[in-house]
């Protein structure tokens, strides 16, 4: 069973064709990342699959439902979720207070982001669950606004994956880390990430040939290749296209 299938996807911003009848089909389960040059259409696509953009033509299915321009929103609640910016956290509530908030409607309740219902055992356990799948146990008092970057990118991930989506997408997750930072969000990623699917964005070519199941190479907007990561790596296309890029 496929989770995201997009079948010649297109998206033009006046007459401009960023994304040209892309292809993809993710698996359930699958870990597959998504690499390309810069302006290639990635976080283009992102907003697509995640209904902040309304497709031009050509389909997005999630789970075989038809997804294409459904509100982002309405998509969280059939089980997708997009990461979070940093902005999208609540600077002056604690970690654990972002990670209450970002429960709530999961356990029934309307968002009310200063009043949280601390009495309620199942949404503590839940709390308790991400901030060691996050790392940030210890962390959790802190005020989101004061962590490290790192950090701070760790609990966006994990309030990403706090309504229990079936599939995450995270758009370069690493971006701004140092190399040592980028091991220790990988591994978090992978805790985070466990028995959903997942669909990354990531120019850490190390981090993306040891995560991903397989590997999609999105060119001008057109997915040219799909593989496993040994395959992708000897790809001719894929050599081309990225010293292509990087002559240009
Ligand atoms: N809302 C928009 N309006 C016009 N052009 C856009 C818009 N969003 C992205 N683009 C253009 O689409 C191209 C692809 O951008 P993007 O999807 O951000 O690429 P990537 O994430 O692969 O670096 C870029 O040339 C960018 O300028
Ligand atoms: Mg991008």
């Amino acid at each position: 069973m496929s989770a995201l299938v997009l079948e010649n996807l297109c998206k033009s911003f006046g007459k401009t064709e960023i994304i040209r009848d892309a292809n993809l089909d993710v698996e359930t389960g699958e870990r597959r990342a998504i690499i390309g040059p810069n302006g290639a259409g990635k976080s283009t696509l992102f907003n697509l699959i995640s209904g902040r953009l309304r497709p031009s033509a050509g389909s997005v299915r999630m789970n075989g439902a038809e997804i294409g321009g459904t509100a982002p929103h309405l998509l969280a609640r059939r089980g997708l979720s997009r990461s979070f910016q940093v902005s999208n956290l609540f600077a002056g509530l604690t970690v654990r207070e972002n990670l209450m908030r970002a429960l709530l409607r999961s356990h029934g309740y309307g968002v009310s982001p200063f009043r949280f219902p601390m009495g309620n055992r199942a949404l503590r356990a839940d709390v308790d669950d991400l901030l060691e799948r996050s790392d940030l146990t210890s962390r959790a008092n802190t005020q989101a606004g004061e962590l490290a970057y790192a950090d701070q990118r760790s609990l966006e991930i994990a309030m990403t994956i706090a309504g229990k989506p079936s599939v995450v997408l995270l758009d370069e997750p690493t971006a701004g880390m140092s190399r040592e930072e980028t091991t220790r969000a990988i591994e978090r990623i992978k805790q985070m990430t466990e028995n959903r699917t997942l669909v990354i964005v990531e120019h850490d070519m190390g981090v993306v040939f040891s995560l991903a199941d397989r590997i999609s190479v999105l060119v001008r907007g057109h997915v040219i290749a799909t593989g496993k990561p040994d395959d992708i790596r000897k790809d001719p296309r894929v050599q081309e296209a990225y010293l292509g890029a990087e002559h240009a």
